[in-house]
Parts: structure tokens; sequence; C-alpha cells
């Protein structure tokens, strides 16, 4: 088949689409597949338009290549391409919305409060900061409502730090979060087709419970597939998990974040294009439920054309 892989963009995640891309090219050529490299540019439609591949195997992560940009002009020009369609990746992008939307449909997410910059900037929002944490409590955690990498996730202990943490949050996003902290495990569920893979749990190597974007960093965190997780609580994480990726109305793959708490899972955000290198939690998950980097790329490869 004739593959266009899409990697690189502009969003701060390029360095990881740009790993995501040389892995799956590289699994492409294995398979036997034409494989037609392209990086977001001014020629991207005249490429695609020219090259007319049968399929897009999107490799991006972050605005434009996950957050429904690239998949819409795909759409338009009639080619199929990987991972969900323009509407999911759109829900999934901002996690506000992906909160509401499975707060809706009864399914378990910390509760949060959403502030927008022009809120704060121009209606006094930020003297409402005392109700926003009567709402969530304390710890409570702030991010941006976009963006991934754990890039400008911060975690308050005093009213007294929420400027602060807003601040950094909205330097990523023109909105952000407050949301309740959840002490509990690190767990990660990724979809293939509407089927759950095995359950993959994060374990931070540093004392860093409050600094998570160091679990990112190499030796950060330690990871298990499958988790130690009793029958029920794994049949319990698979249903809320794959319960959240059918909310937001995805397809192909995504991956699932949760927090498995003393009282049972909370979704904290559903990533539409996950990370696809060789360490990363869905290529990790594939593996542990017997399909190898390249079974895998060719199942991703046959849902978009299904
Ligand atoms: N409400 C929360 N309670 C506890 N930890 C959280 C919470 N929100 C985020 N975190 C931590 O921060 C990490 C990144 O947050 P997440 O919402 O998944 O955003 P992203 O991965 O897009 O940066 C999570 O994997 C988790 O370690
Ligand atoms: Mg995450």
């Amino acid at each position: 088949m004739k593959v266009a892989l899409l990697q690189g963009g502009r969003s701060l995640e390029r360095g990881v689409s740009i790993r995501s891309g040389l892995r799956v090219t590289e699994a492409l050529l294995d398979l036997g597949h034409e494989v037609d490299v392209l990086d977001l540019g001014p020629d991207l439609v005249g490429q695609l338009e020219k090259n007319r591949p049968d399929v897009a195997f999107i490799a991006l992560h972050g605005t434009e290549g996950e957050d429904g940009t690239v998949q819409s002009l795909l759409e338009l020009l009639d080619i199929p391409h990987t991972g969900p369609r323009v509407a999911a990746c759109k829900r999934c992008m901002d996690k506000s919305l992906a909160k509401y939307i499975l707060r809706e449909n009864g399914l378990p997410t910390p509760d949060w409060v959403t502030y927008s910059e022009a809120a704060i900037r121009d209606f006094g929002a930020a003297s409402t900061f005392g109700a926003a944490v009567e709402r969530v409590g304390l710890p409570l955690v702030a991010k941006p409502c976009s963006q991934g990498s754990s890039l400008g996730v911060k975690v308050v202990t005093e009213l007294e730090q929420i400027p602060n943490a807003l601040i950094t949050a909205l330097s990523y996003d023109d909105r952000a979060l407050l949301e309740t902290w959840v002490s509990g495990r690190e767990l990660a569920v990724s979809v293939l087709g509407g089927e759950a893979l095995p359950v993959v749990e994060a374990i931070p190597t540093k004392s860093n419970s409050y600094d998570f974007e160091a679990r990112y960093e190499i030796g950060g965190a330690s990871f298990e597939c499958p988790a130690d997780l009793g029958e029920a609580e794994t049949a319990e994480v698979e249903r809320v998990a794959l319960a959240a990726y059918e909310a937001l109305g995805c397809s192909g793959f995504s991956r699932v974040d949760l927090i498995l708490a003393e009282d049972g899972p909370q979704v904290l955000e559903i990533n539409a294009i996950p990370g696809l290198t060789e360490t990363s939690l869905l290529p990790q998950a594939a593996e542990a439920a017997g399909l190898d980097f390249n079974a895998m790329v060719q199942k991703i490869l046959d849902l978009a054309m299904a």
C-alpha cells in the first residue's frame, strides 16, 4: 500500500512525533509498504494531492496533528487516516470538554474548575479561587486544558499558590484546569480497534509524587505491563477506559490515562494519538497482548481502511 506517514509538526511534542514517525516508517517498510514521509508544512496538502496515498498514518502529537486540523484536511481529500476522526480528536484535545463528556456519561473523573485567561484578566475571576478550592479541595492539580507530556502540570497545596500555578499552566494554553489531586496508582489503558490492551502501570522511581515532569525524564518511572492488579480491578479499569474511549467517539486507537484510587479508577484524560515509539505505552501494551510492533502497525492500517 502507498502510505503517507505524517510526522513532526509544530507542536511542543514535535520531538516525540519524529521518534514515533521513524519507528513506524521502519515497520511500514518492513511490512512491504511504500512510504512517503511528510512533515507538516506549507506544501502538506499539495504533496497529498500529488501523491494520492491509499492511507495516511498520523504519527503526530499535540496541536494540529492531534486536535483535528490534519484529520479534517485528510477527510476533505478523501484519504483514510489512522487514529480517531476529527470530532473525537477535538473532544480529547480539550481536557475540560472531555471531562464534561465523561461526567455526562456517568464516568469517574476528578472534580475540576476551568479558568480562561480572559476570565482572569477581564472579569476578575481571581477572587473565585477560594470558591474553586472549596469545590475541588487541596491539594489540587493545575494544568493547561490542552498539551501533553505533563507540560505545565503543577500541584498546589495552598490557596496562595494558585496564581503562580495558573500563570504556568496558562503559558501553554489560554485555558487551564484546577483539578482535585487524586492519590493512587497511575495506569494507562491503550485501546486498539475498540478492544482494551493489557493495563500498563507507571511506577515513579524517584520520590517525585508531586513532580510530574520528572517522570518523563529517562529513569523517572518504570513501567509494568500487565499491571499487577486483581481480576476485578482489571475488569473495572478496562470497563471505564473502554467506556471513556466510546464516550469521546474514538476509533482506531487511543490511550486512556487513569489513576486507580482507593474507591476505584478516575479518568484523567484520553490521548487521541498516543506515542508510538518503541518504549511508548501503546506498543508495550500491544506487545503484552502478543502483537509485535509490525503487527500493531499493520493492525492500525487495517483499522484505518475498514
Ligand atoms: N488530578 C490529578 N491527580 C493526580 N495526579 C495527576 C492529576 N492530574 C495529573 N496528574 C499527574 O500528571 C500527569 C499528567 O497529567 P495528564 O492529565 O495526563 O496530562 P498530560 O499527560 O496531557 O500532560 C499524570 O500522568 C499524573 O501523573
Ligand atoms: Mg497524560
